[in-house]
């Protein structure tokens, strides 16, 4: 096994946590150092983890940092990730990809241009959820796939996060706040997306806050909080999707996938787990026993994903996937603007499904 891949955070804020207590059981990554603007947070991790709080500039720009992983919130996810590839480092960033579609073309064209990697979240889809389905429909265990339905709903953030103005800003909303573990999972069951259809509304110009210091604050609405589309897969399925802040609750499975043969349930896409269930033609539903995917995967293993490939081969989490995402995304609202059905530009590979397995290990 080869030496781990050495990671420098930047951005110690709340999903930081969550790859530090993943990176204690990764072969493949090793940290050693972490930056944030706010210097106090970025030496509470360090001293917690045994590493080194460094500037975010130096950070960027150090030795021992192969990779750098950018926690930071998505309005400084380009800038931070151009800086590094500039610094000639390897990037993993949480999603978005960027905050706009040519933010996150300008990373991905920089990364390519200095032969570095560049990977994104979500990397959800390598557990054994939306693994094990894959494999179903990959095994012909639906037969053809026909279509899919993507349901996310929720009468809104506000109601738990103290500060939730940016989910009803430009960049937030249902689609591109939920969106990306939705399609993201959609691409890697069906593949790539070629056009796509959409419609979207708001009901209310204004929410209420609902917990925290400024409860009962109203914030303003400038996007729409209903957003439902069909996306038009390249191999002819169609995916049916509604992503809400306006409705109180669904019984909906996450994600359905109907084949000629056979239909799937597929577990929550914003986690790694869950069950898949089948029921074919002429049978009743049935629990699928894990039989691909990652497991007990947590974020941070796209990150291992990538350590464990070898240099010039493929991984999993990669831009070009998150880029391919990103594009569907603005492309149906987009769509919904202009109430007409739109060219998905860009398109990626489906990516490699992950036969059943413990971590990724070092290249
Ligand atoms: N919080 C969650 O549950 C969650 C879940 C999944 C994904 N994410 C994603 O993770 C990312 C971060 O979310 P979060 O909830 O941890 O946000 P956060 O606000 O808690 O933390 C972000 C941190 O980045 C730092 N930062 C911001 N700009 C910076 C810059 N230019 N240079 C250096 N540091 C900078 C901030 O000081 C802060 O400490 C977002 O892209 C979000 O979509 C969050």
């Amino acid at each position: 096994m080869g030496r781990p891949l050495r990671i420098g955070i930047v951005g110690a804020g709340a999903i930081s946590g969550a790859y530090l207590s993943t990176f204690e059981r990764l072969d493949a990554v090793r940290l050693t150092a972490i930056a944030d603007l706010d210097p106090v947070r970025a030496q509470a991790v360090a001293d917690e983890r045994g590493v080194r709080a460094l500037a975010v500039d130096e950070l960027l720009n150090d030795p021992e940092v192969d990779l750098v992983l950018n926690l930071t919130v998505p309005a400084a996810h380009a800038e931070i990730a151009l800086k590094a590839i500039a610094a000639g480092k390897h990037v993993y960033g949480e999603k978005p990809l960027a905050a706009t579609l040519e933010d996150a073309l300008a990373v991905i064209e920089a990364g390519r241009e200095a032969g570095v990697r560049v990977g994104c979240a979500p990397d959800t889809v390598l557990g054994t959820g939306v693994q094990t389905a894959r494999k179903a429909i990959d095994d012909g265990r639906i037969g053809a796939p026909v279509a899919a339905t993507a349901t996310m709903v929720t009468p809104g953030h506000e109601r738990w996060h103290p500060n939730p103005d940016f989910y009803y800003q430009p960049g937030g909303g249902p689609l591109l706040d939920m969106g990306p573990y939705y399609v993201t999972a959609l691409v890697t069951l069906l593949g790539p997306v070629a056009s796509v259809i959409g419609a979207a509304s708001h009901t209310r110009g204004t929410r209420v806050i609902g917990s925290g210091p400024r409860e009962g604050e109203t914030v303003p609405v400038n996007v729409d909080t209903h957003v439902t589309g069909v996306l038009r897969h390249e191999n002819g399925a169609l995916s049916t999707l509604v992503m809400s802040f306006d409705a109180v609750a669904t019984r909906a499975a996450n994600i359905e996938v109907h084949g000629q043969t056979g239909s799937l349930i597929v577990p929550d896409p914003n986690g790694f787990h869950g069950e898949v269930r089948l029921h074919p033609l002429n049978g009743e539903w049935e629990t699928l026993e894990p039989s691909a995917g990652y497991l007990d995967s947590a974020r941070g293993y796209g990150l291992a994903d990538l350590a464990a490939a070898p240099a010039g081969q493929p991984f999993r989490a990669d831009g070009d996937l998150a880029y391919h995402v990103l594009d569907i995304m603005t492309s149906l609202l987009a769509a919904a603007e202009k109430d007409a059905a739109l060219t998905v530009a860009s398109t990626c590979k489906r990516p490699a499904a992950v036969p059943l397995q413990t971590a990724p290990q070092a290249a």
